[in-house]
């Protein structure tokens, strides 16, 4: 063969077939993910091992390595599955969070989807859900009852909560549309659309009088954002490149939505309403100052539960009935 024909064909087969993609022509799913694991490490990318296995396993139609199958897991990767986790470990050496790059993520018994920059739910938000059904009084008594979620995000906790309580109707309000649109796709994937009502709404700035047009409230849930803003520098590149800053940064003592939240719940629930907030380990003693220094509000302090790291994370409020 002519030379230079020789040195073209050699080029263009190097072309096509990256090198690196030829070491890894042959592998099972197993090798595949301790090979990424392995260049994460390299890298330096958190959670290098559960990375690797959930984008593996992803790619390969399965949630985990355990649930590839048998014959999966003795085969060899087909070469386009190689292609599709390359192209995914690549976003993942970008920082992006796993829960982005394969879109979906489980909070409870739910798979939701996930798309940037709406905030992907965290695990101890689980817990808020388990109190609200456990300590919600106003749920047991009544047959019809409407629970308030100020900033719903994904809609993980009003979803979970119609999933658990089949007599209740949620109000999910955010003031991002993103995260309207997404909770609104995500209860439509559940079945659960002709339950709630979904509205992009800023708790700080809009008026009162369009929630108040919903009806007399049974609970509000909120894990609003309650970070400190100058703890904001501090986090991981996954949640301070791709995560919206408005649904984490709480303002200077992380409670600007906790505090707007607190001032209205009282005109929203109905006498022996409650109110479940997630927030920083700082914030139940400061809301009880908030409290005290706010007498009008007749909110009552019921609760402070600790997550399940044992750090104080949840407060449970009740409003007093106006009649004594
Ligand atoms: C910490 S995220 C919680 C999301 C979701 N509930 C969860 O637990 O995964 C806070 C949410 O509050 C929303 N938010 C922030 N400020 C708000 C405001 N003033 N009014 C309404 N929603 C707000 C953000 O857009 C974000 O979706």
């Amino acid at each position: 063969m002519h030379l230079l024909l020789r040195q073209f064909l050699a080029k263009v087969a190097h072309k096509s077939v990256p090198c690196r993609k030829m070491g890894l022509n042959g592998m099972t799913p197993g090798k595949l993910a301790s090979y990424w694991e392995k260049v994460f490490r390299e890298h330096g990318i958190p959670e290098p091992e559960d990375s690797s296995q959930i984008l593996t396993a992803h790619a390969l139609g399965a949630k985990t390595m355990h649930t590839i199958g048998s014959h999966v897991a003795r085969s060899p990767v087909p070469a386009d599955k190689l292609v599709l986790v390359e192209k995914m470990a690549q976003e993942r050496l970008k920082r992006v969070p796993v829960q982005y790059i394969i879109g979906e993520w489980d909070f409870l018994d739910m798979t939701l989807e996930m798309r940037p920059p709406v905030l992907i739910p965290r695990p101890e938000t689980e817990e808020l859900v388990g109190l609200v059904v456990a300590d919600c009084e106003e749920l047991r008594r009544s047959t019809q009852t409407s629970i308030l979620e100020v900033g719903c995000g994904s809609g993980a906790v009003s979803l979970a909560l119609l999933r658990r309580i089949p007599q209740v109707r949620v109000i999910a309000i955010d003031k991002s549309e993103a995260a309207v649109s997404l909770t609104w796709d995500n209860a439509e994937r559940l079945g659960l659309q002709h339950r709630i009502h979904v509205l992009q709404h800023d708790i700080l700035t809009d008026p009162i009088a369009r929630l108040l047009d919903l009806g007399a409230i049974s609970a509000v849930v909120s894990n609003p954002p309650y970070i400190y803003t100058e703890d904001m520098s501090q986090l991981e590149p996954e949640i301070l490149r791709y995560e919206d800053h408005s649904a984490l940064d709480g303002g200077l003592d992380g409670m600007d939505v906790m505090k707007g939240i607190l001032r209205l719940a009282p005109l929203l629930l109905k006498d022996k309403g409650d109110v479940f907030l997630e927030g920083d380990p700082r914030h139940p003693e400061m809301v009880k100052k908030w409290l005290e220094d706010h007498p009008e509000g007749q909110l009552q302090l019921l609760h402070i539960v600790k997550d399940f790291c044992g750090k104080p994370r949840f407060i449970h409020l009740r409003k007093q009935s106006s009649v004594l």
